[in-house]
């Protein structure tokens, strides 16, 4: 079993601040540094650290190539990612408090070059038990869902960050569906937790759902079935990339085991371990750190 990742690749843009700047303010942060980012890629290393096979598709510009080395020394195999010399890369700024709780803003760049050429040549060589995973910072989504739908493969969806767009998407397409309380509510177009909860389960009960709810842990959701997973609490560094961890774990546990429980334990496991450190990609910790975790 393998894991297609049609995702951004960002380089992350991070400033420590006091606080998330104000309109028609300046600020100042006490630090900076760029690390690898971008939701795609955060999903495809935390899939291979997990010890899970899995080929990102996506673009970067060719100055940056010093950034596909790093996803690739990951372990994920980047075959499949194009340079571009036309578009600049996709990149983030993000500022993170002393809480570390941050605020980003995107530039979607060469993520937002993907051909349908790209995408068909990508699912030729996937596999009928393969996994097709993708986000919201890509262009094509629904032509990327139903092709890989049209072929049978099984597609896992993170609709992140949430857009009007997704709204329109046909859902009943998607396997295993990642989201958090906030997009639960915004694509169920509810006002509550409990509302869009049942709205997942009654609108596509096919889908299996995956909500997680930040330090408060996380849901399965199936139909009748709901299986919970507390948060594991740890002191916050930096919550960048939690979100992306949880669900490449999950996705590498789940596929290897079908044990939901099991995937749970260690997707929240690694998004613990994850805001315990600063950035996004150096901030995912590879499966022997989990397992340790898990067990101390
Ligand atoms: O989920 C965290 C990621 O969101 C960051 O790495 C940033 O690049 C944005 O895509």
């Amino acid at each position: 079993m393998a894991v297609y990742n049609f995702g951004s690749i960002n380089i992350d843009h991070i400033y420590s601040v006091e606080h998330f700047v104000e309109p028609g303010e300046t600020l100042s942060s006490s630090h900076y540094k760029q690390v690898l980012g971008g939701k795609g890629a955060n999903q495809s290393i935390a899939c291979a650290r997990a010890n899970c096979q899995v080929f990102h598709i996506g673009s970067v510009n060719k100055k940056d190539i010093h950034y596909l080395e790093y996803l690739e020394g990951t372990g994920v195999n980047c075959d499949l990612v194009t340079q571009t010399e036309e578009t600049a890369s996709g990149h983030a700024i993000i500022q993170v408090t002393a809480e570390g709780e941050n605020a980003i803003v995107l530039y979607t760049g060469a993520n937002h070059t993907l051909t349908s050429a790209q995408i068909q040549g990508a699912l030729e060589q996937a596999y009928a038990n393969d996994w097709v995973l993708l986000q919201n910072e890509t262009n094509k989504i629904e032509e990327i869902i139903n092709t890989a739908h049209a072929k049978g493969l099984k597609i896992a969806f993170n609709p992140a960050p949430m857009t009007n767009n997704i709204k329109a998407l046909d859902i009943t397409k998607i396997d295993l569906l990642f989201v958090n309380e906030i997009e639960a509510m915004q694509l169920t177009q509810t006002q509550n937790i409990a509302s869009a909860r049942l709205a997942l389960t009654n609108s596509y009960p096919s889908t299996k759902v995956v909500m997680t709810m930040g330090k408060a842990g996380a849901v399965f959701l199936h139909q009748n079935e709901s299986i919970d997973v507390a948060g594991k609490q740890v002191d916050v560094v930096d919550t960048t990339a939690a979100g992306d961890t949880f669900t490449g774990y999950f996705l590498a546990n789940y596929c290897d085991t079908n044990d939901v429980k099991l995937a749970l334990e260690h997707a929240t496991a690694a998004a613990a371990l994850c805001v315990t450190k600063s950035g996004a990609a150096p901030s995912i910790p590879n499966a022997q750190e989990v397992a340790l975790f898990i067990n101390s």
